[in-house]
């Protein structure tokens, strides 16, 4: 070889050395950058665990609060709200009864015919969305609401029979937290869920509704008024009496329950005639310093408009979860490449709705397809490696079992308080001495969209009910999906209220 052939020989040496260097430079890069993203992971993990022993401290948080929301004004984050529902429909009520649905991002009016022996006969539904400007900016809403409704009660009346009574009677399902004076009038105290209508806070939402309904000439009774967790529950109690409360886990998360008038100690002397009224409890704002909370729930809060408020429901509902997910993404996305560059999507709040959550966790593709889809579409994070597409399930898993636990924690918290846990009392499933106590059926009414049609959630938060619960205790809890309980359950609940079949239709809670 002359002196040219070894220079040549030691220039392409030289340069396989550059590019081995890059190369393995670019792996160390990618290894790190990898193992970057599993520590946002471990942590997202370790910040968002529900062992059960941590699960059942939440469960005596609840309880404790509930105690707490009931003896006095104020006394808890959880409000504990009367409702003054102190009977729940028979299955005798007949006759056509109206209900308006108001409480996500669309708005419902219905028209439901009774027919006794626990019968619904029909029920006609009609559904708007809500007008995005309405529900930030004052009291057009209302006018909105009753001309869609004299719309629909017009299309209904010329084609079926008009409604015998001498005037409409209708369920009002208003889903925010209200302050009742009455079963059929209360003020709203503040809104949830995105919806912030200043001048609305403070008003009796169902005069609001009558006099718009006066304005528009529609000669309708505003019968009832009250939150979907109380349609729900009447809904359950009208298929089965043993139904003792009620969960919405959907775009925002509440509860309430049949209480006894004489627990309810901040009403004392307002309920001797009656042996126990429904409690709207306001759940999604309950907060306990055992709650798993991560950084990310802290900045979502502190983003949102109402911070410090519905921290429960921050962690639960679907109006959040998405949100949760985006952030971690974003993270990992900031702390390496593997995402490639940072999109700007990621920095959109709400850009990620839970439905699309439930969709990447429940990608069954062995190439998960669908996460590979979102992420281009929404988040507009092309060409992601499996891996990646993988750890993005892993988040979605994370985020969304933290919630249904948590939901379950919930309910096992109100059982507590009702002495339908296993452990309490006389309905508990053993005694100290380990002799058998017969435990009572129980059945909690649920609906919502993430418990029921997303089916991870609704495994995780049926399997931490039983593992809080125990083997023994469990089989007799029973959680009911209930369909359209906050539709239906207000016709419902109009009929057993109103003046003309009250006597006939009274079923005060026995408890
Ligand atoms: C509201 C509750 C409602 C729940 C479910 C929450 O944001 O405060 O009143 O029951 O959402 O719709």
């Amino acid at each position: 070889m002359g002196k040219v052939g070894v220079a040549l020989a030691a220039g392409c040496a030289a340069a396989a050395c550059v590019v081995a260097a890059v190369m393995v430079g670019r792996s160390v890069r990618r290894r790190r950058g990898w193992r970057r993203v599993v520590r946002v992971l471990e942590e997202l993990e370790e910040g968002c665990a529900t062992t059960v022993g941590r699960l059942r401290q939440v469960v005596d948080a609840m309880a404790v609060e509930m105690h707490a929301g009931l003896a006095s004004e104020g006394g808890s984050k959880l409000k504990m709200l009367l409702t003054y529902v102190h009977d729940l429909p028979t299955g005798n009520e007949k006759g056509i009864y109206y209900a308006l649905d108001l409480g996500g991002t669309n708005f419902r009016v219905l028209r439901v015919k009774l027919g006794g022996q626990r019968c619904i006969i029909e029920h006609d539904v009609d559904l708007q969305p809500i007008p995005q400007h309405l529900m930030t900016s004052s009291s057009e809403l209302f006018d909105f609401i009753a001309t869609s409704l004299k719309d629909f009660v017009e299309r209904e009346e010329n084609i079926s029979e008009p409604s015998q009574r001498e005037r409409r009677e209708l369920g009002f399902t208003f889903s925010f937290p209200v302050k009742q004076t009455s079963s059929s009038s209360g003020t709203l105290m503040k809104w949830t869920k995105g919806f912030s209508i200043e001048d609305a806070v403070g008003r009796d939402v169902s005069q609001c509704l009558q006099e718009a309904l006066s304005r528009k000439g529609l000669d309708m009774q505003v019968t009832v008024l009250i939150n979907d967790t109380v349609g729900t529950l009447a809904l359950g109690h009208y298929h089965d009496e043993d139904t003792v409360a009620a969960v919405i886990i959907g775009t925002g998360t509440n509860a309430c329950y049949l209480e006894r008038a004489d627990a309810i100690i901040k009403c004392q002397g307002l309920l001797t005639t009656s042996a126990g009224m429904v409690i709207n409890m306001e759940w999604g704002n309950f907060w306990s310093s055992h709650l798993p909370r991560t950084p990310y729930d802290a900045e979502l809060d502190a983003d949102s408009p109402n911070p410090n408020d519905q921290g429960f429901e921050k962690m639960i509902s679907g109006m959040y979860l998405g949100d949760i997910v985006r952030r971690v993404i974003l993270r990992m996305s900031q702390e390496s490449d593997v995402f490639g560059p940072v999109s700007s999507k990621l920095h959109e709040p709400f850009i990620l709705r839970t439905p699309m959550v439930a969709a990447m966790h429940e990608d069954d593709s062995s190439n998960l397809n669908e996460v590979a889809q979102i992420l281009k579409d929404t988040l507009e994070i092309p060409d992601v490696p499996l891996n990646v597409r993988k750890l993005v399930v892993k988040v979605c898993d994370v985020v969304t079992r933290r919630a249904a636990r948590l939901a379950a924690a919930g309910i096992v918290g109100i059982l507590k308080k009702i002495g339908r846990d296993g452990n309490s009392g006389m309905t508990g499933g053993k005694t100290k001495g380990g002799s058998r106590i017969k435990m009572r059926r129980t059945v909690v009414a649920v609906e919502g969209g993430l418990y029921a049609n997303y089916t991870m959630f609704r495994e995780y938060l049926n399997e931490a009910m039983r593992q809080i619960l125990g083997e023994d205790v469990a089989p007799y809890v029973i959680l009911n999906v209930t369909n359209d309980g906050s539709g239906i359950g207000a016709a419902l609940l109009a009929a057993s209220h109103s003046a003309s079949t009250i006597t006939e239709n009274t079923n005060f809670i026995v408890i």
